[in-house]
């Protein structure tokens, strides 16, 4: 079934130049780009898209951490886009998180993992109405064919 996943580069994954890789691997794995913005985090925001943390004692670090720099908030658009956007992602321990995953090449901490991908398909709901109103989220048709100008071509000799 199609689905939207929320993707987020955090402010260690900006200040890292991570951006660039992190669209590719999502690009070259298939998934639709449907909605794109850089932005600083305000703290309110923050706390919300957080609130299931709020008890935890990472909490305040965490959303002192998140609100610390701009970040880039995406939606990606496939079928099983939440649980491909978690297996390109890796797990929230780096050292749990193999190598090829992008916490498993490039994070050392818990906290500084460069990414969040939403973890199921309601939360990725959630997040996405946090991020962006409904008129961002883009509609469109991929098709290489076209883009290539070969639609309606015969194959070039
Ligand atoms: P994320 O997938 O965005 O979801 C919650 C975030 O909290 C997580 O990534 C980490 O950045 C952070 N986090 C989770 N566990 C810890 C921890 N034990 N210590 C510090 N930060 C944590």
């Amino acid at each position: 079934m199609v689905e939207k996943t929320f993707i987020m580069v955090k402010p260690d994954g900006l200040q890292r130049a991570l951006v660039g890789d992190v669209i590719t691997r999502f690009e070259t794995k298939g998934l639709k780009l449907v909605a794109l913005k850089l932005l600083l985090l305000d703290k309110p925001t923050a706390e919300h898209h957080y609130s299931v943390h709020a008890q935890k004692e990472f909490y305040k670090d965490l959303i002192e951490f998140i609100t610390s720099g701009p970040v880039v908030a995406m939606v990606w658009e496939a079928d099983n886009a939440v649980y491909i956007g978690r297996k390109l992602t890796g797990p929230t321990t780096p050292n749990e998180a193999p190598p090829g995953t992008i916490r498993g090449d490039y994070c050392l901490n818990t906290q500084f993992n460069v990414i969040h991908a939403s973890d199921t398909v309601k939360n990725a709901q959630r997040e996405i109405d946090i991020f962006f109103r409904p008129e961002e989220i883009l509609h469109y048709d991929k098709s290489i064919r076209h883009w290539l100008g070969l639609d309606g071509l015969e194959p070039a000799r």
